[in-house]
């Protein structure tokens, strides 16, 4: 039994390693800058290669392999996913929503290139992430990415968090826009991994759950660091939250009992993946980075 710190340091490696192969695909899949609208192809661009953990990418990868997978389709879905990734960060970073200055290092899209062109940034990246899904030729996969990026997912999430500034809510609510607007698209990551390797339905029931475990705990640390971080840590703008007054876990349980909840979900992640008889030490791993994750 390795440590925590051990096994996040080994999932560390993992995702620099899918990292390298999965960005030499977007640059295939990715417009060229030469091409009409030009300045449009250089602000997709910008964000996507502007760095980042790249771990819905390697959440793919990693599924696709556990599950047995062949072949070279799966490179088509780490894009996708990194492109919708991305395509959220550019809206939530907009005056209109986060209004915010940094990302991933840099200056956020609309910073850059303007808001005009930050929208349609992520709008262009929401719809080539489905054309090169489109391209697997599995609309059960398509089906379900979809459904976690919808009303009822991602996006739902998002307009609640907005919905939600300001005010005072309940654990329920903090809880209901985590799952979503962060959770669901972690868990999208996993399903479309285990659908394209062919995975049967009671393994991917276990992956999804596994993957609403650590999405929780992914956006109760994104919610910790943006207290306890700073913005050159973090490469994103610390202590936007408060500043908004955001519905977050630490400003209603406090950091240590945010810190405890972030645990818990690692555990049951965990007793998600038991079920499986597949090697799941990477996605092992993967959780115990997500709850150490400095950054
Ligand atoms: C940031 O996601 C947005 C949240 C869901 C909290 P990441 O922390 O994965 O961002 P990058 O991809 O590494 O920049
Ligand atoms: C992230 O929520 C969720 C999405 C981008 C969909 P946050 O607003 O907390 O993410 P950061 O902190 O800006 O990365
Ligand atoms: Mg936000
Ligand atoms: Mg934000
Ligand atoms: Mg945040």
């Amino acid at each position: 039994m390795q440590s925590i710190k051990e096994e996040s340091a080994f999932a560390r490696d993992y995702l620099a390693q899918v990292a390298k192969e999965a960005e030499a695909k977007f640059d295939e899949h990715l417009p060229p800058v030469t091409d009409r609208p030009c300045r449009l192809h250089e602000a997709m661009r910008y964000s996507m290669f502007a760095g980042g953990k790249r771990l819905r990418p390697a959440l793919v990868k990693a599924t696709f392999d556990m599950f047995g997978g062949k072949g070279d389709k799966v490179w088509l879905a780490t894009s996708a996913l990194e492109m919708l990734h991305t395509f959220s960060l550019i809206h939530d970073d907009l005056p209109c929503i986060d209004n915010d200055d940094y990302r991933r290092g840099k200056l956020t899209n609309h910073k850059k290139f303007g808001e005009a062109t930050a929208v349609m940034a992520g709008d262009a990246l929401c719809v080539l992430a489905f054309e090169l899904m489109g391209k697997t030729g599995n609309a059960k996969a398509i089906e379900a990415l979809a459904h976690l990026l919808s009303t009822y997912g991602l996006i739902g999430g998002e307009m609640t968090d907005i919905e939600c500034e300001g005010k005072k809510v309940d654990l329920d609510t903090v809880d209901y826009i985590h799952y979503h607007k962060t959770a669901a698209l972690i868990e999208a990551a996993l399903q479309v991994g285990a659908m394209l390797a062919g995975a049967d339905d009671k393994s991917i029931e276990a992956i999804r759950n596994y993957g609403r475990s650590i999405g929780l705990a992914f956006q109760i640390v994104d919610d910790i660091l943006d207290i306890v971080s700073t913005t050159e840590e973090l490469g994103k703008d610390a202590g936007s939250d408060i500043e908004k007054g955001k519905a977050t876990y630490p400003s209603i349980v406090g950091l240590e009992n945010s810190r405890a909840k972030a645990k818990e979900l690692y555990d049951e992640s965990l007793k998600a993946l038991d079920s499986l008889k597949c090697d799941t030490s990477i996605l092992r791993s993967i959780a115990a980075f997500i709850i150490t994750r400095v950054n």
